[in-house]
């Protein structure tokens, strides 16, 4: 029987490298993106591979283009064996130079919107008792510094919410599984945004400015995206999937630091390796 993947947000980086690595593997890949002209490289290439790549209009924020995009998928194909939750960006700016509002921005995206895309996979799935839920969380969805709180706590709820689900799913045959990727070599540096208050001379401009430009240098040596995709095709197959899958060797040091450290501790290790 084909089986059948969506990813979203697939129009660079991890999840065009993933969207094509799950295609390779033989899947009917939905490749969503919220603007389509940018499917072209994934179009010629799946062209060329004579890959099954659908590529399909989806902004995650948009209620509405979440229930179309998932209806035009089960109208097609009747199922779906495995959805990527990897469309996001990031906000940077400390606690005060970022508004509420600048808050929910964030949240809608690297939040809500998988809670969303959920609700609609959800039936299918219970329904054909299988299926794997991928959500794209981060290191950072289990460690926290200054300048990229909204970025930061939109993937700690994700961890929380992947964590309820996979008791929610698993009695009906459906796996959850957390990617979280070090600094990865994608547009996301380019993508990001800032807090229009942080852009100010505030007193977290100097925290700010470090930290963005550290974290700049280091996704220029960043881990290339196809290690990810590679790893999430493996967690697909894996026969029980873990909860969780570190991606870099950068992601694995400081998870291992915060495993074996105090709170006080890993936090002056943190501010020694970042600032
Ligand atoms: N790069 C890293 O260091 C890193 C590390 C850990 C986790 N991650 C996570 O990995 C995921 C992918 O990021 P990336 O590194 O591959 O960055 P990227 O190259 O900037 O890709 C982000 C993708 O998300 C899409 N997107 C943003 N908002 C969207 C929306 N409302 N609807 C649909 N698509 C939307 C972008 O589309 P447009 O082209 O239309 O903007 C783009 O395709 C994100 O969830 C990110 O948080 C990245």
């Amino acid at each position: 029987m084909e089986k059948v993947a969506v990813v979203t947000g697939t129009s660079s980086g991890i999840g065009f490298e993933t969207a094509l690595a799950l295609a390779r593997d033989g899947y009917y890949t939905y490749a969503t993106m919220r603007d389509a002209a940018k499917g072209d490289k994934l179009k010629e290439l799946a062209k060329k591979e004579n890959l099954k790549i659908d590529v399909l209009e989806l902004d995650v924020d948009d209620e509405n283009s979440a229930k179309i995009s998932m209806k035009h998928i089960l109208d097609q194909k009747q199922r779906i064996d495995v959805l990527v939750n990897n469309a996001g960006w990031a906000l940077w700016g400390c606690v005060e130079d970022v508004s509420v509002d600048e808050f929910k921005t964030q949240f809608e995206t690297n939040f809500f919107s998988i809670i969303r895309l959920i609700q609609e996979v959800g039936p299918t799935m219970r329904n054909q008792g299988s299926g794997t839920i991928v959500n794209i969380s981060s290191v950072v969805g289990r460690i926290g510094f200054p300048a990229s709180p909204a970025y930061i706590s939109s993937k700690f709820a994700l961890e929380g919410l992947s964590e309820s689900l996979r008791f929610e799913l698993a009695p009906f045959g459906v796996n959850v599984v957390i990617i979280e990727p070090g600094v990865i070599k994608t547009n996301f540096m380019k993508n990001m945004k800032m807090g229009k208050k942080s852009e100010l001379d505030t007193v977290y401009k100097d925290i700010t400015t470090k930290v963005v430009s550290g974290v700049k240098m280091m996704a220029e040596m960043g881990t290339p995206p196809k290690e990810v995709a590679n790893v999430i095709v493996r967690a697909i197959k894996d026969k029980n999937p873990l909860p969780r899958y570190i991606v870099g060797n950068d992601a694995a040091m400081f998870l291992e630091a915060k495993k074996n450290k105090t709170d006080i501790e890993f936090e002056n290790y943190l501010k020694k390796e970042l600032y």
